[in-house]
Parts: structure tokens; sequence; C-alpha cells
């Protein structure tokens, strides 16, 4: 009895696979022809199967600020914790050196790089592209600030004092450009 239903099923399987029907696919979309399978010449086309939609429109990539706001509080934040890195403070006691010493120090120097490299994507959200040299002066800033990422990690501090001579170079060349003070 097994058997048999097991030989009725496999012959059902041979008939469907020899003499294709037209399928309708669950989209909707029309059967793929079928005349050089039904003509024995080809291998029957598999059964057209759904299709994830594709999406064709960008990622909602928004400005939230205004570009003196991402400037100020964003940009500005994570440069000066690079630039003290290298830096030092003069008092009545004398000058204190304020590079990173402790893994903690550390750690605020990574933060600092990382937003501001990370900081370089929201320049290049489209309505803040103001004409296409803008973006090279982005991306000149971006290979800074991801240098200072790397040496901040690293612990590098004459890497990250090297960044920190030319960051405000890479600022500079935007503001210059625009006519910005
Ligand atoms: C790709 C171009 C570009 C780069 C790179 C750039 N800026 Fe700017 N920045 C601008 C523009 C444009 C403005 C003027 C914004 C406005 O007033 O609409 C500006 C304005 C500013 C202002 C004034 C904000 C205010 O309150 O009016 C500061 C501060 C500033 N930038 C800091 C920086 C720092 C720090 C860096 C580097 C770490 C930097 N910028 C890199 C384009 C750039």
């Amino acid at each position: 009895m097994r058997y048999r239903i097991w030989k009725c099923w496999l012959g059902t399987a041979a008939f469907t696979l020899l003499a294709p029907l037209p399928v309708v696919a669950a989209d909707g979309a029309p059967p793929a022809p079928a005349s050089a399978a039904a003509s024995g010449t080809m291998p029957p086309a598999p059964a057209p199967r759904a299709q994830p939609r594709r999406r064709s429109s960008p990622p909602p990539l928004r400005a939230f600020v205004d570009m003196p706001t991402l400037m100020e509080h964003v940009l500005t934040p994570a440069a000066t914790v690079v630039w003290r890195s290298n830096g030092f403070v003069n008092d009545a006691a004398g000058d204190h050196d304020l590079s990173p010493k402790t893994d903690a120090d550390w750690e605020q120097v990574v933060t600092g790089a990382a937003t501001l490299v990370e900081s370089t994507n929201a320049l290049l959200v489209p309505e803040r592209i103001l004409d296409p040299e803008w973006v090279r002066y982005v991306q000149e800033l971006a290979a800074l600030a991801n240098r200072a990422y790397l040496a901040a990690e690293q612990h590098d501090l004459s890497a990250l004092a090297d960044v920190s001579d030319h960051l405000d170079e890479a600022c500079a060349a935007c503001h210059r450009h625009y006519h910005i003070e």
C-alpha cells in the first residue's frame, strides 16, 4: 500500500516536470515562456518564485541640526579632544602636559576621534553638500580624523601629535573655500 502511494506521488511529480502548466507567480508576474521546454529541447524552467521587492530609493539620510550647530556642537568638541591631546596648559605652577597618559585618558581621545571621523558622514548628507568641491574637503578631514582615531586606538602619541598638527588645516581649507571666517 505504501509503495503504491509513493509510486503514485512519483508519477504525479514526473508528469508535472514533463508537462509544465502555465503558472502565475505569487506577485502576479506572467509565467516564463514554456515553448522550448514543451518542445523537449530544454529542461523545463522552474516555476517562478516570489522575489523580495528591491528597494530603489536611497537610505533615508537627513540633516537633523543646522550647519552652525553641527560645526559648533559636534565637530568642534570632537576636534578639541584631539587638539588637547597634543597641548599644554600654563598656570602659576608651570606647564602641564595634556597628553593622554592613563587608559581612561586614551579612551577619551578615542571617543573624540571616533566622533570626529563619523561626523564626516553627517557632512555628506545630500542636502548639506554645497557643490562638488565639498566632498573633497570632507574626505580630507575624514582621512585625518581616521588617522587620529587609529593613533588613539594604538596609544601612539607621536602619530596623534602629527595628526593634531594638521587637523586645523583640513577645517580651514574648507572654510576658506566657502569664505567662512
Ligand atoms: C566640508 C567643509 C567644512 C569642513 C571640512 C569644516 N567646516 Fe566648519 N563650517 C563649514 C561651513 C559651510 C560653515 C558655515 C555654516 C553656516 O554658518 O551656515 C562652517 C562653520 C564653522 C564654525 C562656525 C559655526 C557657527 O557657530 O557659526 C565652526 C566653529 C566650525 N565650522 C568648526 C569646524 C571645525 C573645528 C572643523 C574641522 C574639524 C570644520 N569646521 C570643518 C564647513 C566646513
